[in-house]
Parts: C-alpha cells; structure tokens; sequence
C-alpha cells in the first residue's frame, strides 16, 4: 500500500547517480505496493521541484522526459495506492506546504484528518487535493514555522504528536539540501545505509540497487538522514536505536530473470523457496532444529490451542496447516482472517499460540490482530518471508520462509514456502509434545525433501496447463472443487483467477457442492477439481470422483489435477493434469502449481498485466 524512497547523497560521492536515478529506481521495485499514480520532489538550488502524474510509473518517467527537473542529491518518490482521494494526478504524492518550501509524502491513513484540516482551513491553508497528506504536509509546514524554528526533526515531532493513525511521512524542505526527515507508525520503513549516501524505502527493495546494509526502525520513531549520517529518535525527540542487518538477496533476485513477467518467474522459483525454507532445518536422524523460533520448549508443551490469523494467499496456507497439525500434533487448529478476529471477542490466553502468516510482514490486518491477541496473554509467532518487518518484530517468536523476494502482486512462491514453514511448525510441535515418532517425521521429512523435484516435473509439463488456459480465455465464470487440503488449493486456484484475469471464480468444499453451488452449473460451465491420490485414506477419493459426475452430470466441463496413475478419473474429465504421487497432506505443495499456471497464462492471454493488476496491492498496509 503505497511504496516510498527517500534519498540524501552527495554529488562527489556518487557520480553515477543522482536523486532522481536512487527515487526511480526505488519506486520501480516499489511499484507492486501501488500504482495509482507516481511522483517525486527533489531539493535544488534552493527550492523544491516535483512531478507527479497518476497511472504507472511508466508515465511519471514520461512527464520527467518533457519536463525534466534540475541535478540533485536530495529527495523522495512515492508510488500510490489511493485510500482518500480518487487516483488523479492531483491526489498524487508529493503533496507540497508552506507556500510550495517543503514536500512531503506518506502511506497509510491518518484517522484525525478532518479535524487538523479543518483548523488549518480556519488559519488560511488552501488545499488542492482530497488527500489526508496534503493536511500533514501543512501541518508540518504550520510546526516548522511556529515552534520549532525552521528546524526540519523538530517539527516532524511536533506535526506527528498531532496525529492518529497508520502513518510513514517522508519530508523535505527547500533550506534543507541534504537532509530528508521521516516518522513511522503503524506502517513501514526501512533505514539504509550507504558510504557517503543514506536511504530510506517502504522496504529493503527501495534501495537495493545500492546497499545491502539496512536498518529496521521501531514503532513511533523519526529518522533523519543526511548523506553522511543518521540519527533515530522517539515522537518526543528522546535517541532511539535501530536494529542493523545485511539484507540476504541482491538486485538480480528481483529480476525478471527472462520470464516475461515476475509472477511466471515466481512460480519457476518454487523448486527452489521450497527446498530453501527446508534447508538447515532438520539433521540426518530427521530432528527438527529450529532454532530462530525464540519461544521456550516448555512453552510450546504446554499449548491447549493454535489460531492461525492471516489473509488473503495465506489464510489458504493456514488452512492447508490446520489439517496436518491437527494430524500430526492433535491440538485443535482454528484459522481466521486477521480483520474477522480483531473485531469480535475470540477467546485466547496464554495456553494458546497464535500463527499468524504474512508473506510482507506488514499486513495491517494481521498486525492488528497480532497485537490483540498479544494483550489477552498469547503466545504470538510470525511465519513470514520478509526479514525485518514489522509483523514478525512484533512476535514472540518467528520461521523465516525462504522464498526470496516475491514482487508479483498475485502470490505464489511465498504461498508454497507458507506451507512448507506450517509442515516444519506441525513437525517441530510433534516431536516436542511427543505425538509421532522419530521414524515417522524423519519419513516425512523425506517426503518434503522429494518435494522440490517433484514441482519442477510440474513446471516441466507446464506447456499442458497453459494451451487449456489460452483456449479457455473466454470463460466468463470458472468453479474450483476440493475436500481436505484439496479444498484450500481449490480456493487458491480461484483466488488467483479473480485476482489477475478478473473472472468469476468461486472454490467450494466439493462436500458443500449439493448443498447450493451445484445450481450454478449449467452446460459448459469450467470445473476444475482438486483429487486427492487413490491411495489415502478412507474414501476421500471415491467420494470426490462422484462430485465430478455429479456435476458432469450437469454439463460441467471438468477439468481434473490428479495424481500420477489415476486412471478412475479419466473417462469424467475432459482434462486431466497429473502430478507426482505424494502423500495427501503435502498435496498441495504440487496440485496448487498447475492452477496457478493456469491463471497467469489464462490472463497474460487476455492481455492483461499479472504482475500489477487492477485495484489490488501486494502490501496492504490500512485496515
Ligand atoms: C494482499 C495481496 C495478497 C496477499 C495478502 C496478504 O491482499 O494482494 O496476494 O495474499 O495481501 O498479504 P501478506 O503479505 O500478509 O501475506
């Protein structure tokens, strides 16, 4: 939600790039947190100059080529997913105060707008946007002349102490060369640093085309760079440290790689974030070590409960996690979405461990329900794929997936890397609490370590899946059927199909069919339908081979993911792609990748952008 890049250097320092080079290049990685509209401010001369446009960068770039703006070493950019205001080039970032003397950019809401504009509108302010921002900037424009003496830090604190909300504000002033001042609450940023040169981004990708050493900035804290220094204070001005770290992936992870979009490179890296969350996590002898995860042994004995809270791709992970931990471990799993558990009165105490999942480590919703559930005595730990955020500071404990940077908004590799992570937490708990035997997790430990190879066959046959996608384009409607952890990957498959072809899609409990869903199918309808292997357990397989003639049986067109030998579905199907045999459980680490081929080659068919679709953001950072 919104990307931003703040940027001090010096000109002797760092001949190949200005501010203007660092902010471009920062939002272009930052742009799958929002592309409404794009824009920067840089300091030169003495005066602040800025161009913004609404839509992509990519018309940004183009206004900057007509009306190109002075060298300089100073500045901040900003990429815009928009909450107040529509996405116009006039709500879009930076928004300037104070006669046009400083600029200033922000992500997140601030909730006490209304009343701050309103006061301000009373002392003369004239405002030229719908946006929340505008209102800081000319607050901080009101602080910097009245009571903190043109000192930039100064009236930072004051302008924040003002505010309620979810807030970075990043901001600079035309008598300030150098110098670029910057607040969190609530929503994030990341300090980095650089020799003679320091940045400042949304996350490590703002600035990864120029250092790798970063630092991670606490709650209600304000930093101001300047090319030489930093320095981290409270909202009262009182020193705060930041907590300093090497960022474990360069630029050339967050390549295309020659796929031609990061969402289809993405689901070619899933070999690879698997094995790698695998990775040094277990011994020869099949013993789990994990040793990050910061919570007591003793602790983890003793939890009568697990709530998993997340959203999106990764409420899916945790419900494919619910049914092998209650497998594996016998404590009751409960998954919720992070927004549905906040806002009522769930029951939890200390005896229960809250997962929450969160690809970005920023989700507001899940963060907010992480720290609810933190108040009423839980135990809380991260499952998260980004290293310093905000989410997995906050818990207790954490399991880094490995999936490496994933910058298409529709996610995938972290989804597979999810799992994988809630596999090693399931293992790890049944063999603390003693619910398996040391023989039977060291077999599923190999079965996870098959994994990986199994995936690339997949992606081997991937030529299967996407001549059906591109004949099936012009589907207006596609329903995907699952039971037990096929019925998660159901609704992934449908997820993803909403989310970058913007079809009708709809997962369903195959179970559930009869009870409603089967009086959408009419003749031709598209159905995909998870099956599970032939050979688990009870008749899971039969009775879900009866809901494919139940509604072919209606004129469904039946499209089938089964297992390597399933010869019972064939003669239902008018497609069938098989994956490798597996054992159920870990089913959907294989049969969740075909339906994602699926979609991104379905959408790239219709011409549409499955990196960066409409309406949506990778990062949602407002509630
Ligand atoms: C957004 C993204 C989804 C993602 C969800 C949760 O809605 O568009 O792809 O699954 O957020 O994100 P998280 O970073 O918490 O996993």
């Amino acid at each position: 939600m919104c990307g931003i890049v703040g940027y001090a250097g010096t000109s002797s320092a760092n001949a190949d790039h200005g501010a203007l080079d660092v902010l471009i290049e920062g939002l272009r990685r930052l742009e799958y947190r929002g592309y409404d509209s794009a824009g920067v401010a840089v300091v030169a001369d003495g005066a602040i100059h800025s161009r913004k446009k609404a839509g992509k960068l990519v018309n940004l770039e183009n206004e900057i080529a007509q009306a190109p703006l002075p060298e300089s070493v100073t500045g901040i950019g900003h990429t815009r997913w928009a909450t107040h205001g529509g996405p116009s080039d006039g709500n879009a970032h930076p928004h300037l105060a104070d006669g046009g003397k400083l600029a200033m950019i922000h992500n997140g809401i601030i909730e006490n707008f209304a009343g701050i504009k309103a006061e301000l509108l009373a002392d003369g302010v004239e405002f030229l946007s719908e946006t929340d921002t505008e209102v800081a900037a000319a607050l901080l424009g009101k602080m910097y002349s009245n009571g903190a003496d043109g000192d930039l830090t100064k009236a930072m604190q004051l302008a924040v102490q003002r505010l309620e909300g979810a807030f970075t504000l990043l901001a600079v002033h035309q008598d300030h060369p150098g110098v670029v001042v910057a607040a969190r609450r609530n929503s994030p940023l990341v300090l980095g640093l650089g020799d003679g040169e320091n940045f400042l981004g949304s996350d490590v990708s703002g600035f990864i085309d120029f250092t790798r050493r970063a630092v991670e900035l606490g709650q209600d804290q304000i930093v101001t760079i300047t090319p030489e220094s930093h320095s981290i204070t409270d909202f009262d001005g009182n020193p705060a440290e930041g907590k300093e770290f090497t960022v474990d992936w360069d630029a050339a992870s967050a390549e295309k790689g020659g796929f031609p979009s990061f969402m289809e490179k993405e689901i070619f890296d899933q070999p690879a974030a698997v094995a790698d969350t695998l990775l040094g996590r277990s011994d020869a002898e099949g013993r789990l070590t994990l040793d990050e995860l910061r919570i007591d042994a003793e602790d983890l004995t003793k939890i009568n409960k697990i709530v998993v809270l997340a959203c999106g791709t990764s409420a899916y992970a945790g419900q494919v996690a619910k049914y092998a931990i209650e497998s594996w471990c016998r404590i009751p799993v409960e998954v919720e979405l992070s927004h549905e558990f906040r806002y009522r009165e769930p029951i939890v105490d200390k005896k229960t461990l809250i997962v929450s999942i969160s690809q970005s480590g920023e989700t507001m919703d899940t963060l907010m329900a992480v720290r609810y559930a933190k108040e009423q005595g839980a135990k809380t730990m991260s499952i998260c794929n980004t290293n310093g955020s905000t989410i997995p500071r906050e818990s207790d404990a954490v399991l880094y997936t490995h999936a490496g940077p994933e910058i298409a908004v529709a996610s995938t590799k972290a989804f597979l890397a999810q799992i994988t992570a809630t596999y090693l937490l399931g293992l790890y708990l049944a063999q603390l609490r003693g619910n398996l035997f040391s023989g039977q997790i060291k077999d599923i430990l190999a079965d996870l370590g098959k994994i990986p190879a199994k995936i690339q066959d997949i992606l081997d046959r991937s030529g299967e899946i996407k001549e059906l996608a591109r004949s099936m384009a012009d589907a207006s409607s596609v329903l995907f059927l699952g039971r037990h952890v096929g019925y998660p990957v159901a609704m992934e498959g449908a997820l993803k199909l909403k989310e970058i072809a913007y079809i009708h899609a709809e997962g369903f409990a195959a179970g559930e069919l009869k009870h409603g869903p089967i009086a959408l199918i009419d003749d031709g309808q598209p159905v995909f339908v998870v099956v599970p292997s032939p050979r688990g357990r009870d008749s899971l397989h039969s009775k879900v081979v009866s809901n494919i003639q139940e509604v072919r049986a209606r004129g469904a067109k039946t499209l089938v993911i089964a297992e390597d030998g399933d010869n019972a579905v064939k003669d239902f199907s008018e497609f069938v792609f098989y994956v490798p045999e597996t054992p159920t459980l870990l089913m959907p680490l294989l049969a969740t990748v075909p339906l994602q081929i699926f979609a991104c080659e379905l959408a790239t068919a219709k011409g549409f952008d499955v990196d960066q679709p409409r309406n949506l953001a990778k990062s949602v950072t407002v509630e």
